[in-house]
C-alpha cells in the first residue's frame, strides 16, 4: 500500500547523505510490496543490509537465459545464505522465440543490444514491476556517466501508468566501488566469482567482458557501443 502524499522529492533530499541502511528502512516503513532488484553482482549488498532490517525481503531476478554458469550459481548460494525465496523471472516464451528465429543468438552485435534487452530483461521487469509498489536497485553514482545524477528515491517515471504509481528506491546511490567493496569483506558477503576473475560491471556473458587495471567497469559492458548509450531500459530514466 502506498502512502499518497509522500512527496518523494523532499525525502529524497532528506535521504541524500543517508546510509543505504536507512533508505531501505525507510523504503519498508513506507510501502508494503517492496522488491529488491538483484542483478547477481555486488548489488548483493542490498540483500545483505536489507536481511538485518527485514525477515525474508522480497528478491527478484531478470534470468536473460544468458548469464554468466558463475551468477546462476551464486543466485543459489545467496538464496540459501539468506534463506530467502529468490524469484527469478523469465522472458515471455513466444516473444523471445520468435526473436531468436528472427534474428539469431547474437543480434545485438551487429544493430545493438535494445531489441534484446527490450525482450529478455525489459518486458519481464514490466510485469512484475505492475505487482509492487516500490523497487530497489543497486544502481549508483559512479557506475556511469549516465549515472551522475540518481537520486536515493525517486517517482520512477520511466515504469509507472496512469493506474499504477512506481517508486524506486537506489540507497547504494552514493557509494563508491571501494565502499561496496570494503561493506562485502567485511561482512563475508557471498559474491560472484566472476569479480575474481578481472569482471567489475556484470551483466549477460556475450554483452560482458573483463577490464584491465584503471579502465572504467562500465568499459567491460556492451563494450562495441557508445558511453552515453549503455543503459540497457531498466534504467531508461537516466539517459533524460
Ligand atoms: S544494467 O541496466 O546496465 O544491466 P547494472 O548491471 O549496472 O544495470 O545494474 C544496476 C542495477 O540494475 C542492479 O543493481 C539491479 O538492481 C538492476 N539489475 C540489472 N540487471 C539485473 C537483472 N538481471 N536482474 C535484476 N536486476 C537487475
Ligand atoms: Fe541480450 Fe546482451 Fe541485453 Fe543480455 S545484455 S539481454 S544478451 S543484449
Amino acid at each position: 500500500m502506498m502512502i499518497e502524499t509522500l512527496d518523494i522529492e523532499s525525502c529524497a533530499t532528506e535521504y541524500e547523505n543517508k546510509g543505504p541502511a536507512d533508505i531501505l528502512r525507510f523504503a519498508y516503513s513506507q510501502f508494503d510490496n517492496v522488491a529488491i532488484s538483484f542483478s547477481g553482482a555486488e548489488d548483493v549488498v542490498l540483500i545483505d543490509i536489507a536481511s538485518k532490517i527485514k525477515p525474508d525481503p522480497l528478491v527478484f531476478s531478470l534470468d536473460t537465459g544468458r548469464l554468466h554458469a558463475e551468477t546462476y550459481r551464486l543466485l543459489e548460494q545467496v538464496r540459501e545464505y539468506y534463506q530467502i525465496e529468490l524469484e527469478v523471472l523469465s522472458p515471455d516464451a513466444a516473444q523471445l522465440g520468435a526473436f531468436v528465429k528472427n534474428k539469431g543468438l547474437y543480434s545485438f552485435y551487429k544493430d545493438g543490444h535494445k531489441e534484446c534487452c527490450g525482450i529478455r530483461k525489459l518486458a519481464p521487469l514490466r510485469r512484475k514491476l505492475m505487482t509492487i509498489d516500490a523497487w530497489v536497485t543497486g544502481q549508483r553514482k559512479d557506475q556511469s556517466p549516465t549515472r551522475t545524477n540518481v537520486r536515493v528515491m525517486e517517482a520512477d517515471a520511466a515504469f509507472s501508468t496512469d493506474d499504477h504509481h512506481l517508486y524506486k528506491f537506489n540507497p547504494l546511490a552514493n557509494w563508491s566501488s571501494e565502499r561496496v567493496w570494503r561493506y562485502i569483506r567485511e561482512n563475508d558477503v557471498p559474491y560472484n566469482e566472476l569479480h575474481n576473475k578481472g569482471y567489475i560491471s556484470i551483466g549477460c556473458e556475450p554483452c560482458t567482458r573483463p577490464v584491465l587495471p584503471n579502465q572504467h567497469e562500465r568499459e567491460g559492458r556492451w563494450w562495441w557501443e557508445e558511453e552515453t548509450k549503455k543503459e540497457c531500459g531498466l534504467h531508461a530514466g537516466n539517459l533524460g
